[in-house]
């Protein structure tokens, strides 16, 4: 009797690891909810696994890989970010890795849009108001007053998925916007939101004309009130267009004193020494952080500052952390499901074997023929 398929999942991915029991697959799960050690990986990998999922924060280089050689065929990752994956050592060891692209775009991108909201209309310190039973008066403007989000300008940093998905939810409330993208520019899916727009305002749907369009980094970080990022992590060496620290001193001093950021990118898109010293110094007049350099946050960062408090608003890595999102066994819409199907297509040589056409594959340029 031939050996049954190995699996080991380093978190608990929900009821879709049943599709992997149907397969007759052996699984093992790793019980606890913080990230298992790297040696731990490694022991697994070397045990035999042939297919490992892993999620954002386990480290998966050229040692787990080397542990794998010759029985570990597929990495799947829960997650549509995977710098945590070593891409070089993936394709020296010619192990495909799958991701989770799609599935979350909706999701993550709504949560940037409250985000921005959030910050804008000042819910954290309203909400305060009303708790701490401070909330004395209704009165024009006082204790403090918000902005609006409707008809202001946002900018894009980043047009793929999420950015563009984020557009649109922008565009729905009658915004400017402005985008830009180190890489890549989708010029067909913005003159499809300006005739939108354009139908909108001739229609009397929105009372403004609005605009979208490519500009520089810098114009869009000097003129716009919003600035969202969703730009890939890539650090220096492994792009021409690294985004690592693409927030930093300089870049934050072109934004307005009045303009918002909100990162549900990577945190290292983000110097947040220079972020907090933003927020402190009045450079910028607010912030929205679902990500870290360093997750998850430490104690002694400087954005747990409270003299920044009430324009800095700490989220803990949550914008894809939806139900239906996170763990819907489907395929087409979650991110489980989208995973475990990833590992099937490899394990199993579906689309003929040929990898280069299985969907989720992220590392397809290691198996060209
Ligand atoms: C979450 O950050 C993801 O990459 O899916």
């Amino acid at each position: 009797m031939s050996q049954r398929i190995r699996v080991f999942a380093t978190c608990d991915i929900g009821d879709a690891v049943n599709l992997l029991h149907q397969q007759g697959y052996e699984l093992e799960v790793y019980p606890q909810p913080e990230a298992p050690p790297k040696s731990l990986i490694i022991e697994k990998v070397k045990s035999g696994v042939n297919g490992l999922i892993t999620t954002l924060r386990d480290p998966i280089d050229a040692e787990v890989f080397a542990a794998g050689e010759g029985t570990l065929k597929v990495v799947a990752q829960i997650a549509v970010g995977f710098d945590n994956i070593n891409r070089a050592d993936a394709n020296k060891y010619k192990v495909p890795f799958t991701h989770t692209a799609d599935v979350l775009t909706e999701a993550t991108a709504e949560f940037a849009f409250f985000l921005m909201g959030a910050l804008a209309r000042k819910l954290w310190s309203a909400e305060h108001l009303c708790r701490e039973n401070r909330w004395s008066y209704w009165h024009p403007y006082l204790p403090f007053l918000g902005d609006e989000v409707t008809g202001k300008t946002v900018a894009i940093i980043g047009t793929g998925r999420i950015g563009l998905a984020l557009i649109k939810k922008c565009a729905g409330f009658d915004m400017n916007i402005l985008c830009f993208d180190p890489a890549y520019e989708n010029h067909d899916y913005i003159q499809a939101i300006q005739e939108t727009n354009d139908l909108r305002y001739q229609k009397g749907i929105s009372r403004e004309q609005t605009s979208i369009r490519y500009t520089t980094l810098h114009e869009a970080l000097s003129t716009a009130d919003f600035i969202s990022l969703h730009v890939p992590l890539l650090r220096e060496g492994e792009s021409t267009t690294p985004t690592y620290h693409l927030i930093d001193e300089t870049t934050l001093r072109m934004m307005k004193p009045t303009a918002m950021i909100v990162n549900t990118s990577r945190g290292p898109v983000v110097d947040e020494t220079a972020l907090a010293r933003a927020l402190r110094e009045n450079w910028i007049a607010g912030a929205a952080l679902d990500v870290y350099e360093k997750e998850p946050l430490p104690a002694d960062s400087p954005l747990r500052d409270p003299a920044i408090a009430d324009r800095c608003r700490l989220l803990p890595h949550f914008a894809s952390a939806a139900r239906i999102t996170r763990l819907s066994p489907d395929p087409n819409k979650g991110m489980a499901g989208r995973c475990v199907q990833g590992l099937i297509d490899v394990l199993e040589g579906n689309y003929g074997g040929d990898v280069t056409k299985m969907p989720y594959v992220v590392n397809k340029e290691a198996f060209g023929k």
